[in-house]
């Protein structure tokens, strides 16, 4: 895809971004936008929400957390959530995400990403093992957690 810019979620793009569709299969590797919505509104400070636009439409949603003084090490400077919409998947969308929030995380001063993923054939595994990152540990629940330096 040639036209993509990131901004801000907003008044104007919530409800597209809200309305991002996954292929089946998907959902029970990611919560709902909504979610993330309602999260990055409660830590105004530490989220990073935005979308991907190709022209005027909304076709991802990403967020990234930044919080130096977190206890959880890989909740540091991480993605907390990516979404691609089904119909926009596999056109690099993702990676554009991926690389904006690299880009962010290295102007705020930190020296990798994290990300947590579970694993599955539907799962976002592939994509994050493609784009770099490397797994490093697992959550209690099992997840994978994966970084990638800066
Ligand atoms: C995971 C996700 C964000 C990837 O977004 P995407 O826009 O389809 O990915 P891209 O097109 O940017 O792919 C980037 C590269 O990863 C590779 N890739 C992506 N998904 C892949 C997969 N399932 N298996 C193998 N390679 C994959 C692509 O081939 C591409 O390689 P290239 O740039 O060398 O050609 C998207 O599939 C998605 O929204 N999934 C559902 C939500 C989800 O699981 N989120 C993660 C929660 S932790």
């Amino acid at each position: 895809m040639a036209d993509l810019r990131i901004e801000e979620l907003s008044a104007s793009n919530v409800v597209a971004a809200n309305s991002l569709t996954l292929k089946p299969g998907q959902e029970q590797f990611v919560v709902p936008v909504s979610h993330s919505i309602a999260e990055a509104y409660v830590n105004p400070t530490t989220a990073w929400p935005r979308v991907v636009l190709e022209g005027d439409d909304v076709v991802g949603f990403v967020m990234g957390n930044f919080d130096a003084d977190a206890d959880q090490p890989e909740l540091r400077s991480c993605i907390w959530r990516i979404n691609v919409a089904a119909e926009a998947q596999g056109k690099g969308v993702g990676r554009f995400a991926v690389r904006a929030l690299t880009e962010e995380a290295r102007s705020r001063g930190f020296d990798q990403l994290t990300v947590i993923w579970e694993s599955g054939e539907a799962g976002p595994e592939k994509f994050f093992l493609h784009l770099g990152f490397e797994p490093v540990g697992e959550t209690p629940y099992g997840e994978v957690i994966g970084a990638i330096k800066l």
